[in-house]
């Protein structure tokens, strides 16, 4: 399911709206990661890895990251660019379903570490407006400036590889591939 959400979601809506896009260019995508990213490689023997949550929330969001680029690759042409951000830590609030308790102690714990939903939209929205991002087509945004990811994190043909398995994941594609396996998991 994360996986699903955070990624093969956002790469089927992007592919249904490209037309719309290139019709509208100059264009902006604006795809929302998180630096955790950083942690985790993919595997393509099992793209929806369920093991540890968090490793599992890493990938897909290192998903976001390849996407992003390849999304770029190909669509720069038609006046559409494209980004990935790191928001910032954030909790907007602790649910009512928390115990009093629990939420003061998180209330206080997240006030050291966290920042308000106000600061953590900043580089979103900078990254839908400034025409910085032209010139960083494809990167990776965080505190409203480019910044530099990972070696692993900018291998072009892993980002291929992706949008392909995705494409066959999500049923953009009928082709058979090596990836298909991982659609029966
Ligand atoms: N919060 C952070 O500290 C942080 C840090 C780095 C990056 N990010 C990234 O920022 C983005 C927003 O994060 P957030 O904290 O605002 O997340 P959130 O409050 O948990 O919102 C997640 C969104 O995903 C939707 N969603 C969750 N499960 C779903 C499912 N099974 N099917 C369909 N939709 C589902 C939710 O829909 P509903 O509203 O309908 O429930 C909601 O709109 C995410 O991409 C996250 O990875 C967040």
């Amino acid at each position: 399911m994360c996986f699903g959400v955070n990624h093969l979601g956002p790469f089927l809506l992007t592919n249904l709206l490209l037309d719309r896009l290139k019709h509208c260019a100059p264009s902006r995508i604006v795809n929302v990661t998180s630096n955790i990213h950083k942690y985790q490689k993919l595997d393509f023997t099992d793209l929806n890895y369920n093991i540890v949550p968090l490793f599992t929330y890493c990938r897909s969001k290192l998903a976001n990251v390849y996407f992003t680029q390849e999304l770029a690759r190909q669509v720069e042409r038609h006046g559409i660019s494209a980004c990935a951000v790191h928001p910032g830590y954030v909790v907007d609030e602790w649910k009512s379903q928390f115990s009093i308790l629990f939420r003061i102690v998180m209330y206080v714990f997240t006030s050291m570490f966290f920042i308000s939903c106000q600061a953590a939209a900043q580089t979103v929205i900078y990254c839908a407006v400034s025409d910085d991002i032209l010139q960083h087509n494809g990167g990776y945004f965080s505190d409203c400036k480019p910044c530099t990811l990972q070696p692993h994190a900018q291998d072009s043909g892993i980002a291929k590889k992706l949008w392909e398995a995705s494409e066959t994941m999500v049923g953009l594609t009928s082709s058979p591939r090596e990836h298909l396996a991982t659609r029966t998991r």
